[in-house]
């Protein structure tokens, strides 16, 4: 697999590396009130799991891990930070993931989110993905609680291809 995908014009995803994980780390520290540790995202990169970072004239603008299995895929971690939301940069790497999928023969994505995530949910509905079921208790919450996640999932033989993500 090529190290680069073109998502779009201008911005441009690349494999995260031990380099990146500083102005990764300023990001998911941002987005996140229970953050991955430095630690996850080197253990993650160490097993080999799909970790992109997007760049918007040089700059991490944002970033998205993901584990494979046999035919499916679980997106573990997708974030955008706060100064670059809401120009659809999100909506590129769920395109450039699901090419990721496609040429890995993984027929079903799979993600979790917080019950209280709307903006993730609304992206992920949006996107095409399924509300499927709830996970108790599944994340930390403030003051010891704990929160439900969502499972959701997207069938990707249904899911047209972005014409601007050549296969
Ligand atoms: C959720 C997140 C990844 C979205 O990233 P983004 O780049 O802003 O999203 P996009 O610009 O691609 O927007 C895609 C969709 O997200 C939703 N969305 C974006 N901004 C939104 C906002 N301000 N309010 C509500 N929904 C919004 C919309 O459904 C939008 O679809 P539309 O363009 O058809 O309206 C980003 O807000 C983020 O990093 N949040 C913190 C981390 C997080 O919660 N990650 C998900 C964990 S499961």
């Amino acid at each position: 697999m090529s190290a680069c995908l073109a998502v779009s014009a201008a911005p441009r995803l690349r494999r995260m590396q031990i380099p990146d994980l500083e102005a990764v780390l300023a990001i998911e520290n941002q987005v996140y009130e229970f953050p991955w540790t430095r630690g996850n995202f080197i253990d993650s990169l160490a097993a080999g799991y799909e970790a992109w970072l997007l760049e918007d004239g040089g700059m991490a603008v944002g970033y998205f891990l993901a584990l494979q299995g046999v035919d499916e895929m679980h997106l573990l971690n997708i974030s955008v930070a706060p100064a670059s939301q809401g120009r659809g940069h999100a909506r590129q790497m769920l395109d450039a993931l699901c090419r990721l999928c496609r040429q890995s023969g993984c027929l079903q994505l799979w993600l979790e989110v917080r019950l209280g995530n709307e903006r993730a949910r609304q992206l992920y509905r949006r996107y095409g993905f399924a509300e499927v079921g709830r996970r108790r208790a599944y994340y930390p919450a403030a003051q010891g609680q704990r929160e439900d996640a969502v499972l959701m999932s997207l069938q990707l033989a249904a899911q047209p291809l972005n014409p601007e993500v050549q296969p």
